[in-house]
């Protein structure tokens, strides 16, 4: 039996296809778990490799670019010739990374099939780097499975030619899987010392590439109606140095900054926060999770998650420090019911994937 090769390249992708792993060693499918090394710092990839208790990847390409375009040319260069030696009978990604896009081109140019996981999903905002990787990985693949049925009709819309199902997302799956886990033995909470917070992460290119955007999310922390934890990102970390702005970030009494946190940990903090503020995709599905179940504030023009504002927990804020400032108030003193399930699924995305690769391709 031909392999299932799987690809992931940054965090969220170990984390999302983790369950994917899991699903298909217990269907007895046989894998190959390949690391594009898009994320290689330990606590951007292997900690979470580590947290989720999968085994090594067999494959962890090292990429040595660090502009987009040729970082996405070394990937694709790297993949195809891996696909040539493995000859998988599908390949699954799952996202919008650079990664995504590099995989799906590799394996389109040596015909093999492709599986897009998380298929569908649309800002509409071409700043995005990551709006153009899911157009144009959804059109080149032949298996598109879709979190909701929003993503479905986006791709119908499209004319996409690869054949579409809905699954949830696989991100349901993985917090009720750990988050039990996460409350066993997780000790981050040690680690606080507010009463009560919110917790903050910020990285999107179109963000905090700009010192502009950068500036205004320095304000809305020294002004915060309360208290913030803040694991910071690698790339944020970058442009607050170039910009001469961590000083000022790390002096404030407020502010509690820590390094990119484990899976397990970054659970917890999510569960015990008053409110998230993200530009992150992944943490405005998580919030909707029912153990989790937190108000988001996304700190972006637009969201391609728009069932996590339809249902109420997101509201998307925009960039500017006094509306980001007057959403944090108007949600903390009008809090709300929020449903008890999630518009991403019941936390069985990974096992109706499987199911379906094996009915059609394995
Ligand atoms: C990437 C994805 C984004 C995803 C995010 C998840 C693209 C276009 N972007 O953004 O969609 O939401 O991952 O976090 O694919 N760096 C390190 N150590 C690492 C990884 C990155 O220091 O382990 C630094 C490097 O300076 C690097 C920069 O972060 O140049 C940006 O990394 P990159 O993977 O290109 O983009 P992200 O901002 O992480
Ligand atoms: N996450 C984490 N530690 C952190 C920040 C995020 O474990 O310090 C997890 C979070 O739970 C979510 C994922 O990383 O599952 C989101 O990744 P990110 O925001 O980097 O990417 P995106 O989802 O925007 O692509």
């Amino acid at each position: 039996m031909k392999p299932v090769v799987i690809v992931t390249g940054t965090r969220p992708e170990i984390i999302k296809m983790a369950p994917i792993i899991r699903a298909l060693k217990k269907s007895r499918i046989p894998s190959v778990f390949v690391h594009c090394g898009q994320h290689y710092d330990y606590n951007m990839a292997q900690q979470f490799i580590d947290n989720l208790e999968l085994t090594s990847p067999d494959y962890w390409l090292r990429i040595m670019s660090s502009s987009p375009g040729a970082q996405t040319a070394e990937i694709m260069a790297k993949m195809d010739e891996l696909l040539c030696k493995i000859n998988p009978s599908i390949v699954l990604l799952e996202g919008d990374t650079n990664t995504v896009l590099a995989g799906a081109l590799a394996a389109n140019k040596r015909n093999i099939t492709i599986g897009h996981i998380e298929a569908g999903l649309r800002s509409y905002d071409l700043r995005m780097p990551e709006e153009h990787n899911r157009r144009l990985t959804d059109h080149i693949s032949e298996y598109l499975f879709t979190p909701t049925k929003h993503a479905k009709t986006n791709l119908v819309k499209e004319n996409v030619w690869g054949k579409i199902y809905l699954t949830g997302n696989t991100v349901i799956d993985a917090v009720k899987e750990h988050l039990p886990i996460a409350e066993k033995t997780s000790d981050v909470m040690q680690q606080i010392p507010f009463k009560e917070f919110a917790i903050a992460t910020a990285h999107r290119a179109e963000n905090v590439d700009d010192p502009v955007v950068l500036e205004s999310f320095i304000e809305v922390f020294a002004k915060s109606p309360l208290p913030i934890v803040y694991p910071m990102h690698p790339r944020t970390c970058k442009r607050l140095q170039e910009n001469n702005m961590l000083g000022k970030l790390e002096a404030m009494r407020n502010v509690l900054i820590l390094p990119p946190t484990g899976y397990l940990d970054f659970l917890i903090l999510m569960k015990n926060s008053k409110i998230i503020i993200t530009d992150s995709g992944g943490i405005q599905e998580e919030a909707t999770a029912p153990n989790i179940r937190k108000r988001v504030l996304v700190t972006r023009l637009s969201t391609e998650r728009q069932e996590s504002v339809e249902t109420g927990f997101a509201t998307v804020v925009g960039t500017d420090t006094k509306r980001i400032l007057a959403a944090m108030n108007e949600a903390l003193n009008n809090q709300k019911e929020l449903p008890t399930t999630s518009p991403f699924g019941d936390g069985t995305a990974a096992e109706k994937t499987v199911e379906i690769i094996k009915k059609n391709i394995v």
